[in-house]
């Protein structure tokens, strides 16, 4: 059993189900409204916990009806909580969520994971100590994603970079990180490219990445380098029907950390797989399969 530490946000999330996007100024009639546990973080750490990992997570929740519902959540699905600081007077996080044509717009108020600080991080050396992978995003203050980074490697416990959401980033963090897995998008802005992020070459854009990479391409699957001089390898995506594609890049990350240890190339393999399966039911962490569906699944597709 792999042994997993997540450290990073944990959110309600505020869905509604509409038929587009609303354009700025118009209200439109949506479908559906609902209420349900999401966050980087706790995604991550849930996703894990489902493919079998030991996982403890490290963040903070408020003091507030979503932060009981959402701890107790978390503590039902096997994930430990021990870092998970309570903050008084405190919301707890949300993210608004419409979803439409099985695309995602999110806005996310971050509440209690702002209080996430490297002296929370520190306190779990001894959890990370023996972890076989460390996973963090970037819905926590800055300097706590630098702690966990520095900490991962004193420790000489890998850790993987989720730049998400998008933000440009120093290359030295880079440099701290064994595996950075933006999609194209994020990789564009954290190489500091101002514009035209999506209209990029993603093969030019991994080249000047000084970092080995693991490249989401959602349907397209993933490009990944295991050395920052290495040709990036590419794995075809999993065709599935999309119903709600929120959660998707953490179920991949997730997975990533889980299966590492079977090597880079079976990692990424399943990563796509096991976040494949998460976008054909509705919610972030609705979707996420657990091990033996997994590898029922897997067993189909050749
Ligand atoms: O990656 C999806 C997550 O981003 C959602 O669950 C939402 O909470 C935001 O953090």
């Amino acid at each position: 059993m792999s042994h997993v530490v997540v450290v990073g946000s944990i959110n309600m999330d505020l869905v509604t189900l509409a038929p587009r996007f609303a354009g700025p100024g118009e209200t439109l009639l949506g479908e559906r409204f609902l209420t349900v546990h999401g966050g980087k973080g706790a995604n991550q750490a849930v996703a894990a916990a489902r493919l079998g990992a030991k996982v403890s997570l490290v963040g903070a929740l408020g003091d507030d009806a979503f932060g009981d519902q959402l701890h107790e959540g978390l503590g039902r699905e096997g994930v430990d909580l021990t870092h998970v600081r309570r903050i008084a007077e405190m919301g707890s996080g949300t993210a608004s969520i419409t979803v439409a044509g099985g695309e995602n717009q999110i806005i996310v108020v971050p509440g209690a994971n702002a209080c996430v600080t490297p002296a929370d991080v520190e306190a779990a050396a001894e959890t990370m100590r023996h972890a076989d992978a460390v996973l963090v995003q970037m819905e926590i203050p800055p300097a706590s994603v630098e702690a966990t980074l520095r900490l991962g490697q004193q420790l000489g416990v890998p850790v993987i970079l989720n730049p998400a959401p998008a933000r440009q980033l120093p290359l030295a963090w880079l440099q701290l990180a064994r595996y950075v897995t933006p999609n194209q998008h994020e990789l564009a802005i954290l190489l500091g490219e101002e514009q035209g992020a999506d209209a990029q070459d993603f093969r030019a854009l991994m080249r000047r990445a000084p970092c080995p990479l693991v490249l989401t391409r959602g349907a397209e699957g993933a490009w990944y380098r295991d050395r920052d001089d290495a040709e990036p390898l590419h794995q075809p995506g999993f065709k599935v029907e999309v119903v709600d594609s929120t959660g998707a890049g953490d179920t991949f990350n997730a997975a990533l950390a889980v299966f590492l240890h079977e090597g880079l190339a079976v990692a990424v393999r399943k990563a796509c797989a096991t976040a494949a399966l998460s976008v054909t039911r509705l919610g972030a962490q609705g979707g996420m399969p657990k091990l033996d569906e997994l590898e029922r699944w897997l067993a189909t597709q050749g």
